[in-house]
């Protein structure tokens, strides 16, 4: 979902981009991955590849871990061999969410889910090898049209239910893979010292509340949007309860702050209903 769009991004601002799909490249692979570094030569590697089904890590951490840590550790080396910079994309997910207070980028990572710790030790494992060209970006609750996600849910949940339910108790900041893209482009623009950083929308809200946002946008009756606690949507993976991130980083580096995500939302709206209107049956987002 991000790889699309950013791949997309780099093109119209006219750099010479390769994208590379999980069929063109295994990250697990390690001479695979050397070998591709060897024959692109990029200046920069941006690593979108993960084990993202949160849930599913819950029972398979030995996999989640071989794509979120072994594999980016071998992007990183390979980057290191090659002299490219590397930019490691990580999640809200490394930190426990019980603070009321957004994580700072120095904040001690604490992950509550096997996908939270496998993404640490894939950041641990960058910052490690590349001390002086490793960036890892953090981000959060992200939506867009190359992929099933919570926003493109919510469109088609409006279509087939007269009501629905949706978690009122947990805080976020729902962020455009576009806007991420732009963001990732201007960090690599900006000579912005290496380490981590945050880049997500600004503003907070609820998935309730966002599920909210998008019945209004498709002209649909908010009401019919009803709000739960966590406890009575129980997952596998617990999720934070406030995984907001701050952007201290970002902003000491000067670069523009992520929109808003009201903003962001409503911009990307006409391109998420056109994908979810285009999506096979069968294969709901
Ligand atoms: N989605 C979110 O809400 C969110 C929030 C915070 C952070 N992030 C992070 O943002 C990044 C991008 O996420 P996304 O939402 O764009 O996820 P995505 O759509 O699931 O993309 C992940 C990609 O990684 C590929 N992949 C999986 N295993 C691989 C392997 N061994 N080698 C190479 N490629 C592999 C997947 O290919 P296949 O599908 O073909 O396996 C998929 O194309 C990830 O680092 C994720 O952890 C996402």
């Amino acid at each position: 979902m991000l790889g699309r769009d950013l791949v997309g991004a780099l093109d119209r601002v006219g750099h010479d981009v390769t994208g590379l799909a999980h069929r063109d490249l295994d990250v697990t692979d390690e001479a695979a991955v050397r070998a591709a570094l060897r024959q692109h030569r990029p200046d920069m590697v941006v690593n979108c590849a993960a084990w993202t089904r949160v849930d599913d890590a819950e029972t398979h951490e030995g996999e989640a871990l071989a794509v979120n840590r072994h594999g980016a550790g071998h992007v990183a080396a390979a980057c290191a061999a090659s002299g490219a910079r590397l930019v490691q994309i990580s999640s809200d997910y490394v930190f426990g969410g019980d603070t009321r207070r957004p994580y700072t980028e120095a904040d001690d990572a604490r992950p509550r889910t096997a996908y939270g710790r496998s993404k640490l030790a894939g950041e641990q494992a960058v910052l490690r090898q590349l001390p002086g060209a490793g960036y890892v970006v953090r981000t959060a609750w992200l939506y867009g049209a190359h992929g099933p996600n919570f926003v493109r849910t919510i469109i088609r949940l409006e279509r087939e239910r007269s009501a629905i339910d949706v978690v009122d108790d947990q805080l976020g900041q729902p962020t455009w893979t576009v806007d991420l893209a732009h963001g990732i482009i201007a960090l690599e623009r900006s000579r912005a010292a290496p380490g981590v950083y945050h880049a997500s929308s600004s503003g907070l809200v609820t998935w309730f509340g966002l599920a909210r946002e998008i019945f209004g946008l498709l002209g649909a009756d908010p009401a019919r949007v009803r709000p739960i606690t966590t406890a009575e949507y129980p997952s596998p993976a617990p999720r934070p309860a406030c995984s907001v991130l701050g952007h201290d980083a970002w902003a000491a580096a000067h670069i523009e702050p992520l929109p808003d995500w009201q903003v962001a939302l409503r911009c990307a709206f006409p391109e998420l209903v056109a994908a979810q209107a285009a999506a096979p049956a069968g294969r709901p987002a």
